[in-house]
């Protein structure tokens, strides 16, 4: 989700009047993503190096969470959106935390849509920690396989991505979802994230519609039944 900051910019706003209208897109978008069918949609809300930005910036992204956790949580609950926080939790405040707690037991009936927040998450992070929880359990070497390490990743209950959106205009992961997006298709688009609608995500379905995936493969002939002439 990028390009709050710019988008706040254009307004001669500070950037937190941009990050507010990136969480009002991130309601809409769950919607629109739901209503097309979309099971899993996973967000990078905070990535393990956003800590580097100002002060202000941090605390004000902090504060923002739970006020977006207050002022919504009981309409995404109510349209079907299961909510999952992944990241690593030890580093945020306990009064952020029980507000993720909260979030994710009041939604975990739900099954419209599941939404994955990223927060205080990286890529190479989720790797690590797999690593760790797997050795911790006294998982062998051997018994390390991918489906093995894969389990003890943050995503672990959703299937791996299918399209992997960038907003923004930056043609980079910035450290998303390393493991987990070796065979996403990827889709970069120039509208900053506040502005990230229908029309934006239609186009990105499309051109997903479009791509021919193999996933090391090779395109197989079509097959041909008798009697099709
Ligand atoms: C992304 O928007 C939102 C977060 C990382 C929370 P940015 O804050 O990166 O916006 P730009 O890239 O400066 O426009
Ligand atoms: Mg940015």
């Amino acid at each position: 989700m990028d390009g709050n900051g710019r988008w706040a910019k254009q307004r001669y706003m500070p950037r937190f009047f941009g990050h507010k209208a990136g969480v009002d897109a991130l309601v809409r978008a769950v919607n629109l993503f739901a209503d097309r069918g979309v099971e899993y949609l996973t967000v990078f809300a905070f990535s393990s190096e956003n800590w580097k930005r100002p002060s202000d910036e941090v605390s004000g992204l902090m504060g923002l969470v739970l006020v977006a956790v207050s002022k919504y949580l009981t309409r995404m609950a109510a349209d079907g959106v299961r909510i999952r926080i992944v990241g690593d939790r030890s580093a945020v405040s306990d009064k952020l935390r029980m507000a993720w707690e909260h979030a994710e037991d009041s939604t975990a009936h739900n099954d419209r849509i599941t939404l994955s927040v990223a927060f205080n998450y990286g890529g190479r992070w989720d790797i690590v920690q797999a690593c760790q929880r797997a050795l911790a359990d006294g998982v062998a070497p051997v018994d390390l396989t991918e489906d093995a390490l894969g389990r003890y990743t943050a995503l672990s209950f959703a299937p791996d991505p299918d399209l992997f959106i960038r907003t923004g205009g930056e043609m980079r992961i910035s450290n998303f979802l390393l493991w987990q997006a070796a065979y996403s298709e990827l889709f970069f688009t120039d509208c900053l994230w506040p502005d990230f609608g229908a029309q934006h995500i239609d186009e990105a379905l499309a051109a997903y519609a479009g791509r021919d995936r193999r996933f090391g493969g090779i395109r197989m002939p079509e097959t041909v039944t008798a009697g099709d002439g």
